[in-house]
């Protein structure tokens, strides 16, 4: 119970490692709030883990329902101790392919919505003088990949964005870190498979871009969450946790 009555905001968190994670933070005794646009998906889960756990529908990329999550979450709560900035949106197109709309969608939920959640919520865990922050980053983030501009900027912004916080954040007794999966098992990698002309040679594709041989699952991502989260990370301010089977040692 390494998370026992804490309060915790999962953004996106009705899929995949969100999903995951909610679930990992409830078995360690966390109350959960689940942040996501898709409210009926996020709401059965919430209800599926018991009445101290909500749902709260929110798109992250706009200002004024981020205002109106925080207004519902502190009436329901008063505070929250750890917030989780996982929402995505993933985009495989060239650099001259992305249209300015599909650009901003993705900047606008993958960087722009983990500032703003920070923006609203984190002073609020600077008043108590504590809080954990932590942003799902992304292989993407730190190094180059074909048809990865507009996701990989966003991805490698909030590593960037991960550090300055955590100066800006440094003696406040907030902690900010962030994790970067590697090929991961969710819906999300099943979207881009799903785009590829042999879904089954695409998915043989990524196993092999793994050098552990497989692609990670959600819960693993969620074990590294998980610590950033706990007390057990008291000491990490601004860190990068590569969870990619490798990936990155190459
Ligand atoms: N799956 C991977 O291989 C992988 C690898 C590296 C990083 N990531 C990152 O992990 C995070 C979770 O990815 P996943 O694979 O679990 O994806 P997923 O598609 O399974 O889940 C994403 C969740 O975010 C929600 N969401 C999307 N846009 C939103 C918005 N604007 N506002 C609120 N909610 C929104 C969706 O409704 C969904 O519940 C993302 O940030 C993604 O970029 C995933």
């Amino acid at each position: 119970m390494r998370l026992q009555g804490l309060k915790c905001l999962v953004t996106g968190g009705a899929s995949g490692i969100g999903a995951a994670t909610v679930k990992r933070f409830a078995a360690e005794g966390a109350e959960v709030c689940i942040l996501d646009r898709d409210l009926p998906t996020a709401q059965a889960l919430a209800a599926e883990l018991g009445q101290d756990h909500f749902a709260v529908e929110l798109d992250v990329r706009h200002e004024p329902a981020v205002e109106q999550a925080a207004a519902e979450v502190y009436a329901r709560w008063g505070y929250i101790d750890v917030l989780v900035n996982n929402a995505g949106s993933e985009l495989n197109k060239t650099y001259n392919e992305t249209t300015v709309e599909e650009w901003d969608k993705v900047l606008d939920t993958d960087l722009k919505g983990p500032w703003l959640l920070c923006k609203h919520f984190v002073p609020g865990m600077v008043g108590r003088g504590s809080g954990s922050v932590i942003n799902i980053s992304s292989l993407n983030g730190l190094v180059g990949f074909p048809l990865s501009t507009a996701y990989g900027s966003a991805k490698g912004g909030l590593v960037v964005f991960t550090r300055d916080m955590a100066i800006e954040l440094a003696t406040s007794g907030v902690r900010i870190n962030c994790v970067c999966p590697g090929v991961i098992e969710t819906p999300m990698m099943e979207r881009w498979t799903d785009l590829m002309p042999d879904k089954e040679e695409a998915k043989a594709m990524l196993r092999g871009v793994m050098p552990i041989g497989r692609m990670g699952t959600a819960e693993e991502v969620a074990s590294a969450v998980l610590f950033f989260a706990s007390a057990d990370s008291s000491l990490c301010q601004g860190a990068v946790l590569s969870v990619d089977g490798g990936f990155t040692a190459q």
